[in-house]
């Protein structure tokens, strides 16, 4: 199986769907798997991964499914915890199937599932896993670099190490707030390492996938703390890839080492947006130790999540980077997508995408990815939000195309 020249072309806009692989595969102790931070992470009402969406059985089905909806591109994301136990197979067989129902595969490498040996050994507060990071990077991109179309090294670095290491909601469960920045730097380094080790063994296009939110000031006085709050969840990371500095208010606070901000900010060849929402901030009331508070944005309806739906949030993030990075390589929506609770007609998800890839395309960018594919384990929250236009009965992994699906289909289409 081979990928085409010629792609991905700039003129090809990218219809596409992202999944990740502990989110959807199962299959947790297959082909000597090891486990990763998350397979005993606490979930929703107990919930674990080691079934999910039974992908690794049924990728053929969803690949199926994938064709009929008509994407132009799949992306997914490899498990570190199978590379590690020598199982390649799986992804070679995703990728050649994939080949072959014309959709062109573009491959994260970190979703969030590290190996647990390397979390026992400190996970991304240890420098180290960085260079262990860009090891994995070179094996998978050597095995798979002449049939994948686009490269991500890590997802939402930002969510790993606030979510993961500073308020303890993901694994590794950590509550470290301001002492979890180490990590951010670490991640940063890491995929610098793995751009450099991906683009050795040949692979095409190159970039990253962060998430982004606008930071609403609740009102004129709170200004500095949605700054403040702007450096932690979008700043730290877009500002050490693009233009190799970190924010003032943060510089002091990581590990770094000369050199390491010219391997974070290698040269990109693309530049992914995973939009959800805005956040709103307030100046923090006495005795919070961080510099903002977080305010719910009610004036908006909310998905089922209770995130709030802003779609003009995309197209002004997208404007933000924009006016910060002269050299802003072409942007993708590597993820924008909706849960709602299983309803026959889907309207709330259809008026959701419409009005999100409206805004995407308003803001210019070459692709857009829904989140996700299908219903799946969505992390501490389990299998009670459902993202998915295929609905998934996880007691027979029957899948069953939304309305949503069919709506995409045709969008495409036109
Ligand atoms: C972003 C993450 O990359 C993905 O794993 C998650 O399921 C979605 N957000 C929805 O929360």
């Amino acid at each position: 199986m081979t990928l085409p020249d010629h792609f991905p072309s700039p003129d090809d806009f990218l219809w596409g769907v992202s999944t990740s692989a502990f989110q959807i595969e199962g299959a947790l102790t297959a082909a000597g798997r090891q486990p990763s931070a998350w397979d005993a992470f606490p979930a929703f009402e107990g919930q674990d991964a080691s079934v999910a969406c039974d992908h690794y059985h049924r990728y053929r089905e969803d690949v199926a499914l994938m064709r009929s909806l008509g994407v132009g591109a799949y992306r997914f994301s490899v498990s570190w915890p199978r590379v590690l136990a020598g199982d390649l197979a799986f992804y070679d067989r995703l990728v050649d199937e994939l080949l072959a129902s014309d959709i062109a595969p573009v491959v994260t490498l970190y979703h969030w599932d590290t190996p647990l040996a390397l979390e026992e050994a400190g996970g991304w507060l240890a420098r180290d896993t960085a260079h262990r990071f860009a090891d994995y990077a070179a094996t998978v991109a050597e095995r798979l670099a002449d049939r994948v179309a686009m490269w991500i090294p890590i997802n939402e670095p930002a969510m790993v190490t606030l979510l993961g290491y500073a308020i303890g909601q993901h694994a590794p469960g950590k509550t470290l707030l301001y002492d979890a920045l180490p990590t951010a730097h670490h991640l940063n380094l890491a995929h610098g390492l793995a751009v450099q080790a991906l683009r050795a063994a040949g692979a095409r296009a190159v970039g990253t996938a962060n998430n982004h939110t606008p930071a609403w000031p609740a009102s004129p006085s709170d200004v500095e703390a949605a700054a403040a709050y702007s450096d932690l969840h979008n700043w730290l990371y877009a500002d050490a890839q693009l233009a190799g500095r970190y924010p003032d208010s943060l510089a002091d606070r990581l590990p770094i080492v000369d050199g390491d901000l010219a391997i974070a900010s290698e040269r990109l060849d693309f530049y992914g947006v995973n939009y959800y929402n805005p956040t709103r901030l307030r100046s923090p009331s006495e005795g919070n130790p961080l510099p903002f508070e977080l305010v719910d944005i009610d004036e908006y309806p909310k998905t089922g999540f209770g995130w709030p739906v802003v779609p003009s949030g995309l197209s002004e993030m997208i404007t933000s980077l924009r006016d910060r990075y002269v050299d802003l390589p072409p942007v993708y929506v590597t993820e924008s997508g909706c849960s709602y609770p299983h309803s026959q007609d889907d309207t709330e998800r259809i008026e959701y995408l419409d009005r999100h890839i409206e805004e995407a395309l308003k803001a210019d960018v070459r692709g857009y990815f829904v989140w996700s594919l299908m219903d799946n384990f969505e992390w501490d929250s389990g299998y009670s939000q459902r993202f998915g236009l295929v609905h998934v009965d996880y007691a027979t992994q029957r899948r069953t195309p939304r309305a949503s699906f069919e709506w995409y289909r045709d969008r495409i289409r036109r």
